[in-house]
């Protein structure tokens, strides 16, 4: 299976209608993630953070093992540097870097991609990959699209039982 244009095209329809169809913020994670696992042979571990004060909380995720980084402080490792730039972070080669937090042995490169609303970060999908230097601009360009997406359904609580997160400044 390799990834064409038309991979990311379906996929970023399929995260449309799941948008679209789900009412439920939870679900439209869930069946988000679900969508990037399954239709994408190089995201070998694929996991949407959720913000929450001042740290990411791990939400739906699916990949062959559980990570035990399940809170991360916003500024540490690949996932809190993208969070608090807002930018996406495209790591080639994870045992290279010096902020990689590790997870999977397995692990060879990582993309983190925030999700941002209305100016602000309210998550991010990171995707750990068993291939080295895989995420390449058309990974970054769908993966962003994808984030604006969801966007709006990262704003209740995952981890605060479905009420409003709160705003932080
Ligand atoms: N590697 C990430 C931590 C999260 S795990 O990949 C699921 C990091 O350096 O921030």
């Amino acid at each position: 299976m390799s990834t064409t244009s038309d991979t990311f095209r379906g996929a970023l329809e399929a995260v449309d209608r799941i948008v679209n169809r789900e009412t439920e913020a939870d679900e439209v994670l869930r069946k988000t993630v679900e969508v990037l696992h399954d239709r994408f042979e190089h995201y070998s571990w694929v996991g949407i953070y959720l913000v929450e004060g001042d740290d990411l909380v791990l939400g739906p995720w699916q990949g062959p093992q559980a990570t035990d980084h399940l809170r991360i402080p916003i500024g540490h490792g690949i996932c809190g540097t993208a969070a608090a730039s807002g930018e996406t972070e495209i790591v080639d080669d994870v045992n290279a870097d010096e902020r990689y937090l590790a997870c999977f042995v397995s692990t060879r490169s990582e993309i983190v991609v925030p999700i941002v609303y209305e100016g602000r970060v309210v998550g991010e999908i990171d995707i750990d990959s068993d291939a080295p230097a895989t995420f390449g601009s058309e990974d970054k360009a769908f993966l962003e699209r994808v984030a604006l997406l969801i966007s709006p359904h990262c704003l209740v609580g995952w981890a605060t039982g479905g009420e409003p997160w709160p705003e932080t400044s």
